[in-house]
């Protein structure tokens, strides 16, 4: 089978009821970047970056996949999927996907402040971190979370996923935050690139083939093209 490389971003929860980041109302016009998703944030007032997460978590949980989500995770009957979301979200699990890689961490996951390695599963029935929360050697719970500002530990493996792909999507993202909007880059010319997403995106490549409509009914469109080749 084919590869199949997928790159999601928030464009593609928003159907779920999942605020985008960028778009008029999105996340940052209600909450300042630096006040909420910095390292320099979590020094200055933990309580508030805490609550912040506590409440995208509170919100991811009354959340659903959507027919998006669905539509990638049944593409694997076709295709060897490989997902890469800068989501922080488990919808695509949710759906089913069984290959996702979370460039910017995961909201279901808390780990130390001490060590980036000892991470935890949050239970969904006892959600908020809150101050006082330690883990095993004693220091401070933080959302698992890649900050503005922190090193992207996944970005070797997703730079190498983008190398072998037969065929790479792009759904629901604005392209704007490196260094995940580097890893087309990555992506070997004559490989055809599918673009998902009801706006204008800049990329840097020509030929992609741009759906400009949302997650469902772009994953429909797109799904239909990509088995129809796969059987021809
Ligand atoms: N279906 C598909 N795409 C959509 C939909 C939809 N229903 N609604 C909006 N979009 C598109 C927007 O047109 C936009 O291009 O989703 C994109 C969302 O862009 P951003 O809000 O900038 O989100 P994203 O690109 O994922 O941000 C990247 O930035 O703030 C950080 O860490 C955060 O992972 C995030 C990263």
């Amino acid at each position: 089978m084919k590869n199949l490389v997928v790159l999601t971003g928030a464009g593609m929860s928003a159907e779920s009821g999942i605020a985008t980041f960028r778009d008029s109302g999105g996340l940052w016009d209600k909450y300042p970047v630096e006040q909420v998703a910095t390292p320099e944030a979590f020094d200055a007032d933990p309580e508030l970056v805490l609550e912040f997460y506590n409440v995208r978590r509170r919100e991811l949980l009354n959340a659903k996949p959507n027919k998006g989500h669905y539509a990638l995770a049944d593409l694997e009957k076709h295709f060897d999927v490989q997902i890469i979301t800068q989501n922080i979200d488990n919808l695509h699990e949710q759906a089913g996907s069984s290959n996702v890689l979370h460039l910017h961490g995961e909201l279901m996951k808390s780990r130390s402040v001490l060590d980036d390695t000892i991470i935890y599963d949050i239970d969904p029935n006892d959600s908020d971190l809150k101050i006082g929360m330690k883990c095993e050697r004693g220091y401070q719970l933080r959302p698992h979370i890649v900050w503005f500002g922190e090193a992207v530990p996944m970005i070797e493996d997703a730079a190498i996923i983008s190398e072998q792909a037969d065929v790479y999507v792009i759904i629901g993202t604005q392209m704007s935050v490196y260094p995940a909007a580097g890893l087309l880059q990555y992506v070997p010319s004559g490989v055809p690139v599918y673009l998902i997403d009801p706006k204008e995106v800049s990329v840097s490549r020509r030929g992609v083939h741009h759906i400009m409509k949302g997650a469902s009914e772009g994953m429909k469109e797109l799904a239909d093209i990509l088995i129809s080749k796969a059987n021809r």
